[in-house]
């Protein structure tokens, strides 16, 4: 891409959750042998929402730091991506919008399918900026994954927000034209409106990905992407971090290339580390992993990384990056350990009475108990309405 065109992330950011599990403390309580939690899948923790917190919460405390640094006048357009979406009809956006202080000359816009839905947002922003190099795209991707009690899913729950500033010369990472593309109606993972965990078939779902990166890589080659040894690094999709092992370790079997276990954690170690952590977010997942990955490893300026986006229902993504010079002063990596380190663990019974937690459906006047620490909380109920407070 010429240099006069370059458009892509100038600063990313995200936010968790009050609470933690530790999968030790899951493991005590079912039996299952921790190697499974912290090697089978490769997680360490997961983020457990507090009563006064969802995606509107976490995904306006992600994009508070961008407004801070950045200021919201050149933002005209917010794109909020989710799959656990709060209202059929208003967009998530509108409440961060409002509790940011943005101004009114902004559209705001809610985008969904699965764990796709941000790359999306990053593509559609990258447009907007091309037809009007002034503008600023704030994309938000903000999700709670939840499984139902003792299933095979719930290890893999989690809950996080990222927020991307889309523009014209970014600080972060260039993003580059050629995409790679796949849609297959399937039904490997989802969410019937009326019930408040995902449904999915485990296995299903991690041959559908795969499928999907088969697929999207193809398409990516066809549209004159980058040969797979000139990028540096690959980040995936976490839905659980050995995922991105089961996918890279594919792509480089299927295109003739090593795929032992150094030249793995090579290319994707770097990207695991906030995922672990946070467990699944869905579509901030591939986001955190970036974070994690321009954040840990060592100097990659001028570096091209590989991005795979997957969607279950599906739809996938394979794109890439280039890692822009400078790219270290405008890291948020204190305040993103941060995030992950404040959180406070819950026991099992705690986990258990959050999990279990609905919002009162009678249209009366509830208040919210005050639980979380972070900057913004859903406040009260009243009406049908849903009160957000800076905290
Ligand atoms: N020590 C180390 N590894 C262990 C272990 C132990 N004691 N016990 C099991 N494992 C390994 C297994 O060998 C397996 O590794 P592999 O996949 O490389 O073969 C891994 O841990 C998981 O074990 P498995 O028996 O497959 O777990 P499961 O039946 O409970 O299902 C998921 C795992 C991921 C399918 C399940 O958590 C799930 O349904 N998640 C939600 C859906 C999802 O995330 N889909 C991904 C695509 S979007």
């Amino acid at each position: 891409m010429a240099a006069d065109l370059a458009i892509g992330i100038h600063d990313l950011s995200f936010a968790t959750t009050e609470f933690v599990l530790p999968h030790t403390t899951l493991a005590a309580h079912n039996g299952t042998d921790i190697g499974k939690y912290h090697v089978g899948i490769g997680l360490r923790s997961m983020s457990v929402p507090a009563a006064d917190e969802d995606i509107v919460t976490m995904g306006a405390a992600a994009a508070a730091p961008i407004v801070a640094r950045h200021g919201s006048d050149q933002i005209r357009t917010v794109v909020l991506a989710t799959e656990s979406s709060v209202d059929q009809s208003k967009s998530a956006g509108v409440y961060v919008h409002s509790l940011l202080g943005m101004p009114s000359s902004t559209r705001v816009v809610e985008l969904k399918q699965a764990c796709y839905g941000a790359t999306a947002g990053l593509q559609f922003a990258a447009g907007l900026v091309h037809r009007d190099r002034t503008q600023r795209v704030l994309v938000i991707a903000s999700d709670v994954s939840k499984y139902e009690l003792d299933s095979p899913g719930e290890p893999t729950q989690g809950a996080a927000a990222a927020a991307m500033l889309v523009s014209a010369d970014p600080a972060l990472v260039r993003i580059e034209e050629p995409s790679g593309l796949f849609t297959a109606d399937i039904m490997d993972f989802w969410r019937p409106n009326y019930l408040p965990t995902a449904l999915v078939d485990g296995q299903d779902s991690i041959a559908a990905y795969l499928q999907a990166l088969e697929g999207a890589w193809k398409d990516y080659t066809e549209q004159g992407g980058r040969a797979l040894e000139e990028f540096r690094a690959f980040c995936y999709h976490q839905p659980f971090p050995k995922m991105a092992t089961k996918a890279h370790r594919q792509l480089l079997r299927s295109s003739g290339h090593d795929s032992d276990d150094s030249r793995v954690l090579r290319d994707i170690g770097h990207t695991t580390d906030y995922n672990a952590a946070v467990g699944n977010s869905y579509t901030a997942s591939m986001y955190l992993g970036l974070a994690s990955l321009l954040e840990s490893a060592d100097d990659l300026t001028g570096q091209p990384i590989g991005l795979f986006s997957y969607g279950s229902g599906s739809v996938a993504e394979f794109f890439a990056g280039t890692v822009v010079p400078g790219y270290r002063a405008h890291l948020r990596a204190a305040a993103h350990q941060e995030a992950i380190a404040r959180r406070r663990p819950v026991d099992y019974a705690r986990y258990r009475e959050l999990h279990g937690l609905s919002l009162p459906e009678d249209g009366g006047d509830h208040a919210v108990p005050p639980q979380t620490g972070g900057p913004y909380r859903l406040a009260a109920l009243s009406g049908h309405k849903r009160i957000y407070q800076p905290r």
